[in-house]
């Protein structure tokens, strides 16, 4: 269980009216208080455009909570009361300075005894991309001084592509420094996804196999079962490609292939992502991606008549490095389908005299659950049998013993802890082989073909295996 936290703090929350706020703060929050987790004293000020009193927020908070875990055994209103006692409010415009002035009066009075410039003030960002330069400029205008322990948490979408999130970050970097500015990615708050640097770094038996001239392929898959829903008004205009593939999925890619560094601090974490990201490349050719939209996407309201908004993806791409030359990894991800899963396999090269037996696999399931295989071939006699090694047991992480992801990461920055964010490097890096994937689209006139909802991978996302013997492995 990670440690609790001694010092007071502030957090403050703008889009607090918000669903980000509602859906995934609130209850990590919540979490927080409930393991004990939070100092004596904190102050969490929702602060938003929308004029409503403390006490209506409260109610706001308080239902959220009671919504997602009220029915939970373990639910405890002893925690929520206390917890409510430390939320405020406070209504204001994102890029009119007065409001921030006030806003830093109401501050100092709320904490009272304490310095505001010494203490640790946590601003996060739950907003539309589109305020995160105004709020950026108005915090740091009204601030006592650069070296106020000031940290911003901003979450994905940075920017649309690479010159608008290079854009972003210069008008960020002109007002912070980089280690006051956390960029999240929930995906890095998954114990799952951690565990594949955790693993990596304790096993130089499985680190020496992960690389590129032991391994034939690699495949990612991140599918869902829901659909879009009530998201249509930011995902039409900005598709699975930006959505899943950008950050979360490349991200998974950068861990399983980077080089492991000595020193396990977030700044030598990050370098290594960034090599990996940095040589990723898409050649641009037909059989390379697949876009699919899901049959039903198109009668949702606010889509865009004829949009062709893809839902699904599958893409080859490479590493560009003398190491992991000749290694294709495929990733697909999408929505809709007929179940929720993320998993990599990386499947081990044979020699010439094993080619027609199967591969040896590493298999890391993410979610739902979180299992590793290793998938070897052992034969009896003239038989060849498929046994399957679990090198390590299924690791139980149920809602109620493990802490959400946005939960994880907020205590990361309360210990100014930067090893599951990301770099500004590693997004503009990031960017830059999703923008190719873009490019080559609107060139090549890739059509995003219309599928099923519910189906299990749509009809002809295996084009990307014309070449080769491989297909979609499926757990
Ligand atoms: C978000 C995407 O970042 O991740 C969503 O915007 C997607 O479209 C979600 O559904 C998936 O997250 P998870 O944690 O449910 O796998």
């Amino acid at each position: 269980m990670s440690s609790s936290i001694k010092k007071p703090f502030i957090l403050t929350l703008f889009g607090a009216s918000g669903d980000l706020a509602k859906l995934k703060i609130f209850p990590a929050l919540y979490e927080l208080a409930q393991r004990k987790l939070l100092p004596e004293e904190y102050f969490i000020v929702g602060y938003a455009r929308s004029e409503k009193t403390r006490a209506e927020f409260q109610k706001e908070f308080l239902y959220s909570i009671i919504e997602a875990y009220g029915k939970r055994p373990s639910f405890s209103t002893k925690v929520l009361d206390s917890l409510i006692e430390h939320i405020h409010y406070f209504s204001g415009q994102y890029d009119v300075k007065e409001d921030f002035q006030k806003y830093r009066i109401s501050l100092k009075k709320l904490i009272g005894r304490h310095d505001i410039a010494s203490l640790c003030h946590i601003a996060y960002f739950s907003v539309p991309p589109s305020v995160f330069e105004p709020i950026t400029i108005k915090l740091a205008e009204t601030r006592t001084s650069p070296q106020e322990d000031l940290r911003i948490i901003l979450e994905k979408p940075f920017g649309n592509d690479e010159p608008s999130a290079a854009r972003l970050f210069n008008v960020i970097s002109r007002y912070f420094s980089e280690d006051q500015v956390y960029l999240l990615d929930h995906y890095l708050g998954k114990t799952s996804v951690q565990s594949i640097l955790s693993l990596r770094h304790s096993n130089s038996i499985l680190n020496s196999l992960l690389k590129g001239k032991e391994i034939a392929s690699i495949q990612i898959t991140a599918v869902e079962d829901i659909g879009i829903e009530n998201r249509v008004g930011y995902f039409d205009s900005v598709g699975i490609i930006k959505d899943m593939f950008q950050s979360h999925l490349t991200q998974i890619l950068a861990m399983m292939t980077m080089s492991i560094p000595i020193s396990e601090d977030g700044e030598s974490f990050q370098r290594e992502k960034y090599a990996i990201l940095s040589a990723l490349k898409f050649s641009p050719k037909k059989e390379n991606l697949f876009l699919g939209q899901y049959k039903s996407y198109k009668n949702l309201d606010g889509v865009k008549k004829g949009s062709t908004t893809e839902t699904y993806m599958s893409v080859k791409i490479k590493i560009d490095r003398e190491s992991w030359y000749g290694v294709p990894i495929f990733v697909r991800t999408g929505k809709k389908l007929d179940r929720k899963t993320t998993y990599v396999v990386v499947e081990f090269k044979k020699m010439q005299f094993q080619k027609n037996l199967e591969s040896n696999r590493l298999i890391l399931e993410l979610q739902p659950e979180e299992k590793i295989h290793f998938k070897l071939l052992n034969k009896h006699g003239h038989l060849s049998e498929y046994h399957e090694i679990d090198a390590i047991e299924s690791i139980e992480c149920a809602p109620e013993t493990c802490l959400p992801e946005h939960a994880v990461l907020l205590l990361d920055v309360l210990k100014k802890e930067k090893l599951h964010f990301l770099s500004f490097g590693e997004i503009l890096a990031a960017w830059r082989i999703t923008d190719s994937i873009f490019e080559f689209r609107e060139k090549a006139n890739i059509q995003t073909v219309e599928y099923e909802d519910g189906t299990s991978c749509p009809q002809g996302s295996d084009v990307l295996f014309q070449k080769t013997e491989e297909k979609w492995y499926e757990v």
